[in-house]
């Protein structure tokens, strides 16, 4: 039998940082070995923020030189980038034809990018998720992994690759689910004492894999907390909830039980719990920098591993292209 084919992708919108790390990167890195897989670096998605050619480019090198850190393998699976695949332009403008003006209004990461910037209100942050539904279903997957937040963007994919198959009768494109091998989908909190972890929540509240020693322990002693509990077994206000959370998927299980107990007993001091968090998020992220800076040096390699990403994308990009085109009657004379 052959293997399911699983998609993902990250903006080219800076640096990566330890949400995208939990909520993606580490299932890639699994999956890679289990699916067939596809993972690429969304620069036409980054486009809705305008950034500057050179910014672009320098985004795009960055993000696929941390996909490799990571230990994403270009022999284990495909790692390309999406603007290298005009296929995937085409069927989002297909698909953009049975999208709905008044469904895309609707979408929640819409709804907050009109509050954020009112003054930047382009029809490409209305029809993103087209776009990410047409990164899914150029290669038909049924799997993606990504965080939390992007729930909906699935929903979305579903509807729109469904509603392909209605209209043209054909089972072309299939159920895409968000995945995290088996357990619910991961949302990493802030340093900021508020929602998650992202890359323009402010200054401060995103650590990156390439953060330095010194800016992480910075970013983390400076981190929103209070003066501590009460009452014995107190449930943890928001901003002192998401030190544990974070404490939960880089410390090991003692250093996270010993400061559960410290709160529990009201014993706990969070300069001493931020310093532990700092020195282990350092140790989490030391080996990756490492990594990030030596294969940033290497021209070459980077070069190879885009070029042999986009051809063995292509390949499957323009199969389905080929079935929908047929599909929906385009034909040669
Ligand atoms: P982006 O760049 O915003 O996020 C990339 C991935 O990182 C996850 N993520 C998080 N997970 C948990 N906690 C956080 N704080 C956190 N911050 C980010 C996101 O859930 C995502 O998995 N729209 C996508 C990019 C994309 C895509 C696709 C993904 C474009 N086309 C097709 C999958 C399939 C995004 O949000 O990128």
């Amino acid at each position: 039998m052959s293997k399911e084919t699983v998609v993902s992708g990250i903006r080219s919108t800076g640096n990566l940082h330890l949400g995208n790390y939990f909520g993606a990167i580490k299932n890639f890195i699994k999956m890679q070995h289990e699916y067939n897989c596809y993972f690429f670096i969304a620069d036409y998605h980054s486009l809705t923020t305008h950034p500057n050619p050179a910014d672009l480019h320098a985004t795009v090198k960055q993000v696929l030189v941390e996909y490799l850190a990571c230990g994403i393998d270009p022999d284990a699976c495909t790692i390309y980038i999406q603007s290298d695949l005009p296929e995937t332009a085409e069927l989002f403008l297909l698909l953009g034809m049975n999208a709905y003006v008044g469904e895309l209004e609707r979408s929640t990461t819409f709804k907050e990018k009109v509050r954020k910037h009112p003054d930047n209100v382009n029809a490409g942050l209305l029809t993103y998720p087209v776009l990410m539904a047409a990164d899914i279903l150029i290669h038909r997957a049924s799997k993606v992994p990504v965080g939390k937040d992007q729930e909906q963007h699935l929903e979305f994919t579903r509807t729109f690759g469904n509603r392909f198959n209605r209209m043209y009768k054909h089972d072309l494109f299939p159920e895409a689910v968000a995945f995290n091998y088996g357990t619910s989908l991961v949302k990493i909190p802030g340093l900021d004492g508020g929602g998650k972890m992202g890359k323009s929540e402010g200054e401060g509240n995103a650590v990156f894999l390439s953060d330095s020693p010194e800016v992480i322990r910075k970013k983390v002693m400076r981190a929103v907390s209070d003066s501590g509990p009460t009452i014995e077994n107190q449930p943890k206000p928001e901003a002192i909830q998401n030190l544990f959370t974070l404490m939960e998927v880089v410390s090991s299980k003692e250093t996270l039980l010993h400061f559960e107990d410290l709160y529990n007993t009201m014993k706990i001091r969070y300069g001493d719990m931020k310093k532990q968090l700092a020195e282990d998020m350092i140790l989490f992220t030391a080996p990756l920098r490492e990594k990030i800076l030596a294969l940033s040096a290497d021209d070459k390699y980077i070069h190879k591993v885009a070029s042999q990403g986009a051809e063995k994308a292509r390949e499957s990009a323009s199969k389905t292209i080929s079935e929908a085109r047929k599909l929906i009657g385009f034909r040669s004379f």
